[in-house]
């Protein structure tokens, strides 16, 4: 009996995922790193400094860095990233989203948000969920990121339950393979080529809703 849901938030609740993107095309620029649609969505769900490692890789630039000028490198991007969310509003929620966290709330489901940005806690603050999650997992508190299963199991924990009761809700498959290996049912949401390990596919948020989850499980 599934008892809560853990979310991924940016590309799941709001659209982020392209400002992280835009960000760090600047930065694969900047060093040499030719920007693929493949990269930006291998960068999906992964931590800023473990993201920069990826991109300086891509492009076999991965030895050309001192660790001084990774963290110029991931400041300068976050500097560009925090500018492109400035003007975020409740209206820059995902479509259906809302009514889906308010659905999940009338149930008595519990929420917890499992997002490895730093910058999570701002960005719900705009889009005026706060109070909408029982719990955040804070990113600074994670030995690993995704795709290891711990920050899905941190979130199992701060809603006081098994992970085989919680469904955790991503765009990304690092984060859709973190929650698998946390014992937890994965939703992935977008390109199911992409999200072929999730237990559940939704092709956008919209399609998301209690009664296509309970039908989709009943199916599986
Ligand atoms: C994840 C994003 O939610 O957070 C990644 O999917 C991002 O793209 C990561 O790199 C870390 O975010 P931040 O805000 O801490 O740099
Ligand atoms: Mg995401």
């Amino acid at each position: 009996e599934i008892s809560g849901f853990a979310f991924d938030l940016d590309g799941v609740i709001t659209d982020t995922a392209k400002f992280h993107a835009m960000a760090w095309q600047q930065v694969a620029e900047q060093v040499g790193t030719k920007w693929t649609s493949q990269l930006a969505d291998n960068l999906k769900g992964i931590d800023r400094m473990t993201s920069l490692e990826m991109i300086l890789k891509a492009g076999g630039h991965e030895t050309e860095y001192s660790d001084t000028e990774k963290e110029q490198l991931a400041d300068e991007k976050n500097h560009n990233y925090v500018n492109l969310i400035k003007t975020l509003t409740p209206d820059d929620i995902l479509p259906g989203m809302l009514d889906f966290i308010q659905s999940l709330h009338q149930n008595h489901y519990k929420l917890a948000l499992a997002s490895v940005s730093r910058n999570a806690p701002v960005i719900l603050e705009r889009l005026g969920l706060t109070d909408s999650f029982e719990g955040i997992v804070d990113p600074a508190s994670l030995k690993l990121g995704k795709p290891d299963p711990e920050i899905y199991i941190r979130a199992a924990e701060v809603m006081h339950l098994d992970p085989d009761k919680v469904i955790g809700v991503e765009d990304a498959a690092a984060g859709v393979t973190s929650i698998n290996k946390a014992g937890e049912t994965s939703l992935g949401i977008g390109d199911a080529k992409i999200l072929h390990e999730a237990n559940l596919i939704f092709a956008n948020t919209k399609e998301v809703t209690l009664q296509a989850i309970k039908e989709k499980m009943t199916a599986n």
